[in-house]
């Protein structure tokens, strides 16, 4: 059972701290329910997907309280900014280019180079302003649930594995927001949501680009734009080959570990919390070293494990597959 407050100023207050102690706290915006977590702390995003049962790393959406947090974070070209200045505090998320650097844990894009970004209505931005820290945010519902639109549903689903619900009666919109990412000359769709297309095309002039929704739902957030290294990477390795990064998990090595050029274990404890943490970030590190294989350790499937797995195989697949086609080697 999750400690239940209103949205009183007191409860804010109350809220900013539980995030700032890496804990998560369900926040109402006008969308839907948010079960939010302290970008900045992968541990508490690791947190957000244990919560969700989610079997997959999806890209998060990051809340921010003003323009001035969401430039600490992206880079926002000129139609973007139009559509802030119409939309913002509102249903529209933008996909914008992350700044290198920029203090976000990889977990909350997914390893990606561009972060969803997004000014909510209400309480949920006076908490990240008491907080001043920007806030990862899927909706607040078990993965396969429908998304939480109440305080009581968000109870009554997730309230054993989350500290603290804000309370602020029925969500507005009651849909998810609509995600747009401007490209050069065409701005996209990404997802339909609680602010119209229409509404969007009247500021910018411009007709709105969509992407196969089906597609999209098949693998959300996991299309050819996602991060994959450039290396080949090698699954449930048990023998490493010399010459090889080693992705290690665990306190026990597979044959051979000693040749690796590279090593970086996901966690010598072999806590799936703890890898989910690093896998991007790890991912990554290996790759800039130039091997032109990253061995990986086998990887249980359970808890967080599916979804560490699930992303692995996606970076192993071959480019060039058609996401049906990835859906068939998981
Ligand atoms: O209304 C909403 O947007 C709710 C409330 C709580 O704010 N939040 C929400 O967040 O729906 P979330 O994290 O579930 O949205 C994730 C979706 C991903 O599935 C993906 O489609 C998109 O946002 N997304 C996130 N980061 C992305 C990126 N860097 N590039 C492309 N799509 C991204
Ligand atoms: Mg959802």
């Amino acid at each position: 059972m999750a400690t239940i407050l209103g949205i009183d100023e007191q409860a804010i207050l109350a809220a900013a701290d539980t995030l700032a102690q890496g804990k998560l706290v369900a926040i109402p915006t006008e969308t839907v329910y948010g079960l939010a977590a302290d970008a900045t702390n992968g541990s508490a995003v690791a947190g957000i997907f244990e919560a969700k049962g989610r079997p997959h790393f999806n890209p998060l959406i990051c809340h921010v309280s003003d323009i001035a947090m969401a430039e600490r974070y992206a880079k926002i070209d000129p139609v973007s900014r139009l559509l802030i200045d119409a939309f913002w505090p509102g249903p529209l998320t933008l996909v914008l280019p992350l700044k290198p650097d920029a203090d976000i844990h990889p977990l909350v894009a997914a390893g990606l180079d561009t972060i969803a970004l997004r000014m909510p209505r209400g309480v949920a931005r006076k908490i990240i302003a008491a907080l001043d820290r920007p806030l990862a945010a899927p909706s607040a519902n078990t993965s396969g649930k429908i998304s939480g639109t109440s305080a009581i549903a968000v109870e009554q689903d997730l309230g054993s594995k989350i500290a603290m619900i804000l309370d602020a009666g029925p969500s507005e919109v009651g849909l998810e927001s609509t995600i747009v990412k401007v490209d050069g000359d065409t701005i996209l769709m990404l997802r339909p949501g609680g602010l119209a297309a229409e509404e969007i095309e009247a500021v910018t002039g411009r007709k709105l680009g969509r992407v196969d929704q089906r597609a999209a739902i098949q693998a959300p957030g996991m299309m050819a734009s996602h991060y994959a290294p450039s290396a080949a990477m090698r699954l449930n390795v048990h023998e490493v080959m010399a010459g090889e990064a080693l992705l290690a998990f665990g306190p026990e090595r597979a044959n051979g570990y000693s040749g690796a050029a590279a090593m970086l274990n996901l966690s010598e404890t072999g806590s799936l919390h703890e890898a989910a943490t690093n896998l991007f970030d790890f991912m990554k590190r290996l790759d800039i070293t130039g091997s032109s294989t990253i061995a990986v350790e086998p990887i249980p499937f359970n808890g967080l494990g599916e979804a560490i797995n699930d992303r692995l195989i996606r970076a192993a697949a071959p480019r060039s597959l058609s996401v049906a086609e990835m859906e068939q080697i998981k």
